[in-house]
Formats: C-alpha cells, structure tokens, sequence
C-alpha cells in the first residue's frame, strides 16, 4: 500500500469515515464496516501467504476435486501459490489490487471456497478464523488511523522481494510514520495497555523507569554509559544487539522445544526475546 499511496488514502478515509472523528480509537465493533481494509488484508494473504504450502493433510475417504480423483489415504498439501496466485481464477495475480475483492462486501477474512488460503475449512480448519480476523484488521486499521505513512526519504518504493527460502520478506519494512490523531489518544493507548500494544507498552515503560531512577543517582547513568562506551568501543557506532550478549544475536536466542506446547506450560509473552 506504501508503494500504491491512493490505496493507503482510500483505506484512512472509510476509517476515518466509519470510526466518526479523531477523537475515538478504531474498536472490534468497527470493523464489519471496514470492508475496503477488510479487502486490503485479504488481498495481503491472497498474494503473499505466510507459507508456500498448507499443513500436510490424509485424505479419510475417496473423493473427487475438480474433476480429479483423490483415493483415501492419499497425502494432500494445498499450494497456497498455486491457488492464490491462480491466473485461471485471478485476473492479473501478481498485482496486488484490494478492489477484486470489494464486490464481496466481506466482513472476515475466511474464504471457504479455497480460492486463496486464509484460514481453510473443514473439520481441521484453524479455529482462530474470528480472532484472526479481528487482530489482523485491528492492527492495520489502527496502524492506518493513527499514523500518516510514507515511503522515507531518499527510497524510491518499499523493496517487495521475499527471501529465497521463505515467503518473509526479504528486506525487513522502513517506513516513515507521522501522527494524524488528536495526542490524548496516544497516551490513552499507553494506559489501556491492550493486545496491540502491550508489546510496545511494557520496553517503554521500563525504560522510562529506568532513565527516571538512574538521572536522579547520576553515578549509574555514569556508569551505564562507561559500560556501553567500553563494549561498543568507540564514538562512531551505534549499541547493536550483538553488544548486548557478544557470542549470540537474536535468532540463535530462540529456544527451540523439543515437544509440542502442553496446557500446562507457563504463558509466555511471544516478543519476550525481542525485549
Ligand atoms: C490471521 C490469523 C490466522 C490465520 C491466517 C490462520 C490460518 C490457519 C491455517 C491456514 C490453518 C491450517 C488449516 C488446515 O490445515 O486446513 C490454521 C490452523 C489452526 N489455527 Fe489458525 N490462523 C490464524 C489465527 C489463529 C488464531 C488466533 C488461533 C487461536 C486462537 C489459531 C488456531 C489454529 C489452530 C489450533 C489450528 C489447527 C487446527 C487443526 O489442525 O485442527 N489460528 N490456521
């Protein structure tokens, strides 16, 4: 949508439109009126699926698809490629263009009839298709109406490519963010501290409380940034994560399980090692 700003500016005004004013947060109520966004998203997972492949499945009974005969026993994948990206089905498919999906005036983002995948159907279809929904379109929506976004100076468009042995992106997304809200409802999201934002919520909080103890005992903010100058080394490079732990970056700091999660695990925050 960066790189198509009208798209962007249709999806800001019908929220702008549904929510009413600048002075109230888009809310799950919103959002079955939000059909261009709704659009958009679905758009998003017609052509950039999260994966290439659905989860393997066995069929339990012979049956025939399309004209072609699946016998039972038979191991089924759905290409989510093949089927989102279809020319027999979507005119142009490479481009992303919410508007072929406006006609449909959906409210959710499911689509049983498999054309592209989302949440898929069926006795092991994902049964988060509503909460899904309503976090993937309060997420954008939010990130639409509170900020102004455009591409940053100096870029010439968003990079679209995705790594070679994944459907992620290949470059992670730079983008310029301005404030278009009235500024009480900033701070109204910071105190509400609700699924979208605690991830941000909680680091910034810490640090403010840290930075607030620290200034009024200046000999730890001394020693702090005598530390960081220490490992860091020098005046000319930023504090990098490597600094933080020197033998291991991120990636290498994901535990991995060695079996599926029970119900009785602790729960965890999921951006935890991002903190
Ligand atoms: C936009 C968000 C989501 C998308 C696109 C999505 C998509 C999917 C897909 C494609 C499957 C595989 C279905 C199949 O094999 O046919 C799946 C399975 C599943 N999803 Fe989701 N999902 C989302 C959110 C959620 C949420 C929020 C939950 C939990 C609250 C959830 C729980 C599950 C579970 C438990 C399964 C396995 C179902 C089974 O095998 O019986 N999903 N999801």
């Amino acid at each position: 949508m960066l790189n198509q700003p009208e798209m962007l500016e249709k999806a800001t005004k019908e929220i702008d439109r549904v929510v009413g004013n600048n002075t109230t947060l888009l809310q799950e109520s919103h959002i079955p009126k939000l059909h261009y966004l709704i659009a958009c998203v679905r758009e998003a997972l017609r052509l950039h699926p999260v994966a290439p492949f659905n989860v393997p499945h066995v069929s339990t009974s012979d049956c025939t698809v399309a004209g072609y005969f699946i016998p039972k026993g038979s191991n089924v994948l759905l290409s989510r490629l093949g089927l989102g990206r279809n020319p027999t089905v979507w005119d142009q498919p490479l481009r992303f263009n919410p508007d072929r999906h406006l006609h449909e005036k959906r409210c959710d983002l499911s689509e049983t009839d498999l054309r592209f995948i989302s949440f898929t159907t069926g006795r092991r279809g994902c049964i988060g298709g509503e909460l899904g929904t309503n976090m993937t379109v309060m997420l954008l929506g939010r990130l639409l109406q509170g900020f102004k976004w455009t591409i940053p100076e100096g870029m010439e468009s968003i990079d679209l490519s995705t790594e070679e042995s994944s459907m992620f992106k290949a470059k992670p997304l730079y983008a310029h963010a301005g404030p278009r809200l009235n500024p009480s409802l900033y701070f109204c999201i910071g105190e509400k501290q609700d699924l979208f934002v605690a991830a941000i919520n909680n680091p910034y909080n810490a640090v403010e409380w840290a930075l607030s103890e620290m200034l009024k005992q200046p000999e730890m903010l001394e020693k702090a940034t005598k530390e960081i100058d220490r490992v860091v080394g020098n005046k000319t490079t930023l504090l990098q994560e490597s600094h933080m732990h020197p033998s291991t970056s991120l990636p290498n700091r994901i535990p991995k399980r060695s079996s599926p999660p029970s119900p009785g695990d602790a729960l965890q925050c999921p951006t935890s090692l991002y903190c």
